[in-house]
């Protein structure tokens, strides 16, 4: 199979990307519930919520790096067909969700960011390498910002469900097999 996406299918590398994305997301929406759980002095696994801080902000912005490339190489390539069997009521709403889930991506981490340097909070990524804060203590932005991480990570989640309706809905009502245009394929 071709490394970019073509007019039969999409690309090793959209696929690469694709998956990396959910796995990473996940571990954000698991790692921020326990973080934010935590109380002080308590742990989880053996490490208290900074263990986790750190590691959702640090993978977090592994996120945004893998989002900038993943953009490209969209805008790069073309986009397949549409799969035959999707009506055009669902085209237009994949359409949309799509572009909000391309929105979330980058603006997660970067209100995420902007929020804790604007906060003073900081970042020690991966518990070992202090971030330089560029923008200094600024609380109305830190306020703000704050509220953008909070509200998007509710409407990313929406999107991510209906996006996850209609793969179910082609998996396993109209029997497809739509999730195939998303896994490797024999030669990958
Ligand atoms: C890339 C994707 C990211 C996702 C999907 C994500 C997701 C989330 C979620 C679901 C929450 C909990 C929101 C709530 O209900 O209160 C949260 C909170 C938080 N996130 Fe992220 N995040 C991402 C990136 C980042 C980055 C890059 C940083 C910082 C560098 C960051 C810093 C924070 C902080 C400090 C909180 C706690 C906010 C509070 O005090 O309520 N996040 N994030
Ligand atoms: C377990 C969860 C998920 C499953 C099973 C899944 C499945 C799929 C499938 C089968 C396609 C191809 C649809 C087609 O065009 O025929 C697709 C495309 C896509 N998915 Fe997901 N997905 C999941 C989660 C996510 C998440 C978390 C995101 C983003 C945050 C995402 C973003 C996208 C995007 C943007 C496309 C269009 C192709 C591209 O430009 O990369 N998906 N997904």
């Amino acid at each position: 199979m071709s490394i970019v996406n073509t007019k039969e299918g999409y690309g090793a590398l959209t696929k690469l990307f694709h998956w990396l994305i959910v796995l990473l997301f996940a571990l954000q929406y698991v790692g921020a519930n326990i973080m934010l759980a935590l109380g002080r002095g308590e742990t989880l696994f053996g490490q208290n919520g900074g263990f986790y801080y750190n590691w959702h902000k640090s993978l977090g912005l592994v996120a945004l790096v893998i989002a900038v490339v993943r953009l490209i190489n969209r805008q790069v390539g073309r986009l397949p067909d549409w799969a035959p069997t999707l009506t055009a009521g669902e085209q237009r709403f994949i359409h949309r969700a799509e572009q909000l889930l391309y929105l979330s991506m980058f603006v997660m981490p970067i209100s995420g960011y902007i929020y804790v340097m604007s906060g003073g909070y900081g970042v020690l990524l991966f518990g070992v390498w202090k971030m330089d804060n560029p923008i200094g203590k600024w609380e109305s932005l830190a306020f703000l910002t704050k509220w953008v991480h909070i509200i998007f990570s509710y409407a990313l989640l929406a999107a991510i469900l209906g996006h996850l309706v209609v793969v179910l809905r082609h998996q396993f009502i109209v029997k497809d097999g739509l999730i195939k245009r998303m896994l490797p394929r024999k030669g990958d």
